[in-house]
């Protein structure tokens, strides 16, 4: 029997310039690494930036950055002033907005200045960056941006603030990618459920068992990982994503396609 044919080649980023923010953590490492693993240039953006120092540090080519996406002339200097990136026209092929906050208080206690915090990374950050790259990519002709949603866009999981922000986020993709495919430019946004990441963190030193708990939510029986985001990440930003615009890609297990528990109360399972 002849060799199965070798599957499609893992897709390259070479000579492409990645902008993620939120890089020194969790999802945004991970994706920062699976980026310049693939060729990029990867910019590493943090509001910590001893973490996007040291996150770069471990890839070839990476910058780190010391940058809070809420602060609007912060964005301007990162994006339009100097050092322009990797080896072409300096500009960011492809923005990644990962970072985000989540309060922890409850509805009836969150104060004015965490809501608008929430807000303000993840919804304000992200119109920030996204305003600061679009003239250079359509200046180009191309570019991709990527936006890092949440379920809690969705349906209700706790954290009103936080979600809608994120629900926010999804009405702005679909806004970038209409207004923008014209020049060129893709808007898509990834909708992750649980993943095991330091912002769980405080969650879990409270409760160590939580995130054991949860899987029986999920479809396929577990949480995520970093790992699973940052490929979804990576699926569309690159060339086989080439005619997909404006979604919003559930990277949840399953968890927003249906109620496994409740199903099974119903059937009596
Ligand atoms: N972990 C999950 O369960 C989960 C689920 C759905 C969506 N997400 C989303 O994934 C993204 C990454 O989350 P994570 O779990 O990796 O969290 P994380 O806390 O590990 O990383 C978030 C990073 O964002 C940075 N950051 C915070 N405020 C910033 C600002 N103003 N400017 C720049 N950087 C800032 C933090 O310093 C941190 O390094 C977020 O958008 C989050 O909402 C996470």
């Amino acid at each position: 029997m002849a060799d199965a044919p070798p599957g499609p080649a893992p897709q390259r980023f070479d000579g492409r310039v990645v902008l993620i923010t939120g890089g020194g953590s969790g999802i945004g490492a991970v994706t920062a690494a699976r980026f310049a693993a693939a060729g990029a240039t990867v910019v590493v953006a943090d509001l910590d930036g001893d973490r996007a120092r040291a996150t770069a540090a471990d890839l070839p080519g990476a910058l780190g950055i010391e940058l809070d996406v809420s602060d609007e002339s912060a964005v301007a200097a990162a994006i339009a002033g100097q050092p322009r990136y990797g080896s072409g026209d300096g500009g960011v092929d492809i923005l990644v907005n990962n970072a985000a906050v989540c309060d922890a208080a409850s509805f009836d206690e969150i104060s004015r200045r965490a809501w608008d915090r929430d807000i303000a990374v993840s919804l304000t950050g992200s119109y920030l960056m996204s305003q600061a790259v679009l003239p250079s990519m359509t200046a180009r002709g191309a570019g991709v941006i990527v936006n890092v949603a949440s379920v809690n866009a969705v349906g209700f999981y706790g954290n009103e603030a936080y979600s809608a922000a994120k629900a926010g986020l999804l009405s702005l993709t679909r806004s970038l990618a209409v207004g923008y495919g014209k020049h060129g430019i893709r808007c898509n946004a990834v909708v992750p459920g649980t993943i095991a990441t330091p912002i769980w963190q405080q969650r879990v030193d409270r409760d160590p068992a939580i995130l054991e708990r949860l899987k029986r939510w999920y479809p396929l029986g577990r949480v995520g990982t970093p790992q699973d985001v940052a490929a979804a990440i990576a699926f569309l930003a690159g060339d086989d994503a080439s005619w997909i615009t404006g979604v919003a890609l559930p990277v949840d297990g399953g968890l927003l396609a249906g109620n496994g528990p409740m199903t099974d109360d119903i059937f009596g399972r």
